[in-house]
């Protein structure tokens, strides 16, 4: 599984819940990160190198944990991995949208997510076959980098917070997809902010549960006798730092971190 940084290992963390025999490889592009001001094109070849990286290393399914990659990569990554290399593929945002229209109340579902993302229209496309749902969103960058920060609490959070969701305070959502896989870090800030009536959904859960079909449905799950598992974790940029970081918001299944070594996209 991938991700532009530490964002994705919201989605680890669900994954090792509900599968905690499999083996989890992570690759956090950091020397490229943050992908949601790219272009769509340059994140999909960047996308496409990781995801690469990660078949060549021998694993058996991909999860694309990152809500930007995804959208870039919606339309060819199946025909790529799947059709191409029988390697199955997961991603974040269909997951994270099913919820969505199964708990909105008022047909006003929210989206925060990367300027990447937004301008994908990928949530609008996924939420298009949903009779009654009106889907609001606002690209949230300042996010990103406080996540990456580690920074998550606190006044500065909750000035972006305010700033980015007036909005959709405003447009009186009962439901906020958070489509970046960073966001759930700060959870706390942006359901203080948007109130307990309104429903904070995440693609973490919905895509575990993805995974764990996925893999039991293609006969892939690891047999439960097997030894523990060993997960192993990969930065393409600073892998000490990538490590604290990791640490604190996955916590001890994060051991030493490794550089990946990913040819540039293109
Ligand atoms: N965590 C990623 C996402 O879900 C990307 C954030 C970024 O690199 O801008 O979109």
């Amino acid at each position: 599984m991938f991700d532009s940084g530490v964002g994705g290992l919201t989605v680890a963390r669900a994954i090792i819940d509900q599968l905690p025999h499999e083996e989890i490889l992570y690759i956090g592009d950091t020397a490229h990160a943050p992908y949601g001001p790219r272009p769509i094109e340059e994140v999909r070849g960047l996308a496409l190198s990781v995801m690469d990286e990660l078949v060549d290393a021998g694993v058996k399914m991909l999860v694309i944990a990152c809500n930007t990659a995804s959208a870039a990569v919606l339309h060819d990554a199946r025909a790529r991995y799947t059709r191409g290399r029988g390697v199955p593929v997961v991603e974040v945002i269909h997951p994270a949208a099913r919820a969505a229209a199964r708990v909105t109340r008022n047909g006003r579902v929210g989206l925060i997510a990367t300027q990447g993302t937004v301008d994908s229209r990928a949530y609008d496309d996924a939420l298009s076959s949903v009779p009654g749902v009106e889907l609001l969103s606002a690209a949230c960058p300042r996010f990103v980098e406080l996540a990456e920060r580690g920074t998550t609490t606190g006044p500065e959070v909750m000035e972006v917070a305010r700033g980015y969701l007036a909005p959709l305070r405003a447009a009186e959502i009962d439901t906020l997809i958070l489509g970046c896989t960073h966001y759930p870090l700060l959870t706390g800030a942006i359901s203080y902010v948007m109130g307990q009536d309104v429903t904070l959904v995440t693609s973490s859960e919905e895509t575990a549960k993805d995974v764990y079909r996925e893999l039991a449905g293609c006969d892939l799950l690891r047999d439960t006798q097997a030894p523990a598992p060993v997960h192993r974790f990969r930065a393409t940029g600073d892998p000490d730092a990538f490590a604290v970081l990791a640490r604190r918001f996955l916590g001890p299944e994060v051991g030493c971190v490794t550089r990946a070594c990913v040819p540039a996209a293109g």
